[in-house]
């Protein structure tokens, strides 16, 4: 055997052993590459007798021809090798049930909003929002808290800097702003509710910095007060889900109602737990606080620019957070706000169960 044959013969012999693609390249190039022992052979061809290229040049090109079908085929079988074992080890069983990954919960107080919404949507109220940064005069003058007004230090208002000539913007301290925008902007009659956040400088188990309230306000012909209770007891009961929500009318003052009415709604204890229900007067029964509400005041009708000898209207203002501590048993109002996973995966709502409007669907007690 010629020491070429000898190099072919090796070559052929290495390319069956190869295991990766990388070593039948290595071979090739050994080969066929520009420096390769066969290009080489080839170039001798070019100094030969007409003779001797007659005999050599059918061998040479033999061999040429023999080794690249042979690396075309340890590399056609190498690849289809690859390719089975992936098939094997990257099968899908598509039968198989999917993993359960975590899955958010809707956050009480959203849980709360939208069944507000959808109670007070049943009884022709629209929803109406306002801006969380406030000036001062939606906030307190139209709402009849002239700048010397007392009831302005109850608010423990959080100010902006001051923009200058006295003006600066403040957090809302109520929803009530919202009142005036929905009567400057649609005029008479009105239905709203208001729901959203509002900021009092105030913090301990039962007052967070920031917390959530609905505003309802109705204003129209002939609106006196027994529409007020009407309503407001139509939307306990629905939203308590018993008939025997028993509410107390309590005198109270707030500057933008007259009269102001404080609510007050019968609970006992059960099991340690507020439940509402019942006459605050009944044996083991007390009365809570829920809400502040009244005839809307004339001033603030014209204020807004709505006609007070041609339009009547009430107001109420309620606390989200605390109705849905009520409903739904929690006890610690800051737990609402400390994001802990714990708790909202314990207090959550499913967003999958019945249809919510803050979370397309879901909402599991
Ligand atoms: N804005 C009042 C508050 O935050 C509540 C209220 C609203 C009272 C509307 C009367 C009418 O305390």
């Amino acid at each position: 055997m010629t020491q070429n044959e000898q190099k072919l013969t090796d070559a052929l012999e290495r390319l069956q052993r190869a295991e990766d693609p990388a070593q039948v390249e290595a071979i090739r190039i050994e080969a066929l590459g520009k420096q390769g022992w066969l290009s080489a052979l080839m170039k001798t061809l070019g100094s030969m007798s007409p003779e001797e290229r007659t005999r050599e040049a059918p061998r040479i090109q033999e061999m040429r021809a023999t080794i690249a079908s042979a690396i075309d085929e340890r590399k056609a079988a190498l690849e289809a090798a690859a390719l089975e074992r992936r098939l094997q080890t990257e099968r899908l069983d598509l039968t198989l049930p999917a993993s359960d990954g975590p899955r958010g919960t809707v956050h009480p107080v959203s849980q709360v909003m939208d069944e507000l919404a959808e109670i007070f949507a049943d009884l022709g109220f629209a929803v109406a929002t306002g801006p969380e940064i406030e000036d001062d005069w939606h906030n307190f003058t139209a709402l009849n808290m002239a700048e010397t007004h007392p009831a302005r230090a109850m608010h423990d208002t959080f100010y902006f800097p001051d923009e200058g000539a006295g003006k600066r913007m403040l957090l809302r301290t109520h929803t009530s702003p919202v009142q005036i925008r929905s009567m400057m902007q649609n005029g008479a009659p009105i239905r709203i509710i208001a729901p959203g956040r509002v900021y009092r400088s105030d913090s301990d188990a039962t007052h967070t910095p920031m917390f959530h309230q609905v505003e309802g306000l109705v204003i129209d012909r002939g609106i006196h007060l027994g529409h007020l209770k009407w309503t407001l007891e139509t939307f306990l009961k629905a939203f308590f889900e018993r008939d025997d929500i028993v509410l107390r009318l309590r005198p109270s003052y707030f500057p933008f109602t007259e009269p102001s009415v404080e609510v007050d709604v019968g609970y006992s204890h059960q099991s340690g737990r507020r439940v509402v229900g019942g006459s605050g007067d009944a044996e083991g029964h007390d009365w809570m606080e829920l809400l502040g509400s009244g005839m809307v005041n004339r001033r603030v009708l014209e204020f807004a620019g709505v006609d007070p000898d041609e339009y009547q209207g009430f107001a109420f203002g309620v606390g989200v957070d605390r109705l849905a501590m009520l409903k739904y048993g929690m006890n610690d109002l800051r737990a609402f706000f400390d994001g802990d996973n714990r708790w909202l995966q314990h207090y959550g709502f499913s967003a999958f169960d019945q249809p919510t409007l803050s979370a397309g669907v879901g909402a599991r007690p």
